[in-house]
């Protein structure tokens, strides 16, 4: 009697925790997505000596200088002109998940598109859905320059949406959070252009110049003494949520720690599980 109490109990609290996303508005959902796991904003909001300029908010932000590519982080409101406030919605959710324009022109693969794919239907509506609630806000950001072909790199696992009920599991949940989050984008090195997701998924690498100097993405593999194995689960979501390491030491951007910060503490736990899962490696 006590056991099927209980395993009642613990249903209701699962439907809860899956469902909270569904109970939410489209519009609620989109702007938390956007705003703390996908963190837009740190490539598509221009910065200032505090950092993000408010009401330039998604207006078109950082520049990038690759040897393929110099390009500038597009403005995103409902600008008719100069953002995409004449894109229609079919548009704008082909290019998140495809990183093609409706001139059919790809996009440079900066822009994550390739981790997009896996976007439930309800989470790419409800992001369409809040991108057409933003202040248009005018200005025109430098067209791209593209100096040889590019392709979408789609991340292992994200090749399709994700079935919604396949969410509830924790581990399941945290593997489409991170890939959404594009974690091992930055996290994992590259070869000739493309990521080494199968042989180097997570040991680090990457070289971040910025203000701040600069940062190299660190091992978030399982490896004990190169990677985060031999930390806690309370020190990584620390790591995550306010750039802390397991030393006490501070760390650099661009990672998006303030974002991150106001995940859930279900969807940050579920990200840590989901680390605890990627192989040892350095
Ligand atoms: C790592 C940086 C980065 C992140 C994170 C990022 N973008 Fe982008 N995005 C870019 C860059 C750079 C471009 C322009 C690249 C080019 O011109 O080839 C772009 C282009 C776009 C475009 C095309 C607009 C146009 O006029 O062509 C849209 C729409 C867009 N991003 C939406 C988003 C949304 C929504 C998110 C979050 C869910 C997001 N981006 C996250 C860097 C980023
Ligand atoms: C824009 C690039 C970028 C993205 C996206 C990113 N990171 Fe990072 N991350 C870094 C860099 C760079 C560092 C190291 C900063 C430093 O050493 O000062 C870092 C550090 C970390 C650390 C600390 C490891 C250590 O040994 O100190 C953890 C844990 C981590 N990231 C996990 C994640 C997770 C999980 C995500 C996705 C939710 C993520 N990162 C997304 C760039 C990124």
């Amino acid at each position: 009697m006590r056991k099927a109490v209980t395993a009642a109990a613990l249903a209701i609290a699962a439907a809860a925790a899956g469902g909270q996303a569904h109970a939410q508005s489209p519009v609620a959902r989109g702007d938390y997505l956007v705003n703390t796991v996908m963190t837009c904003q740190n490539c598509h909001t221009p910065k200032g000596p505090n950092g993000d300029i408010a009401e330039m908010a998604f207006a078109g932000g950082l520049k990038f200088d690759e040897p393929p590519f110099t390009v500038t982080a597009s403005n995103i409101t409902p600008d008719r002109e100069t953002g995409i406030g004449g894109w229609t919605e079919a548009q704008l959710k082909t290019f998140m998940t495809t990183g093609v324009r409706p001139d059919g022109v790809p996009v440079a693969p900066l822009m994550p598109t390739g981790y997009y794919k896996i976007l439930t239907p309800g989470d790419l509506d409800a992001i369409v859905a809040y991108l057409r609630t933003l202040k248009p806000v005018r200005n025109a950001v430098p067209a791209p320059v593209y100096r040889a072909p590019m392709a979408q790199e789609v991340f292992p696992g994200a090749e399709k949406p994700a079935d919604p009920a396949s969410l509830n599991d924790r581990v399941r949940r945290g593997f489409y959070l991170a890939t959404i989050a594009h974690c091992m984008e930055c996290h994992t090195p590259m070869d000739k252009g493309r990521h080494l997701y199968t042989t180097k998924l997570g040991v680090g690498g990457h070289k971040f110049p910025g203000p701040w100097g600069e940062s190299v993405a660190r091992n978030i593999t399982q490896h004990s003494t190169a990677g985060i194995g031999a930390w806690s689960d309370a020190e990584i979501k620390r790591a995550i949520t306010h750039g802390v390491r397991k030393d006490g030491s501070k760390l650099k951007p661009p990672m998006a720690f303030g974002r991150y910060a106001k995940m859930t503490e279900a969807d940050t736990d579920a990200i840590v599980a989901w680390l605890r899962t990627v192989p040892a490696n350095e």
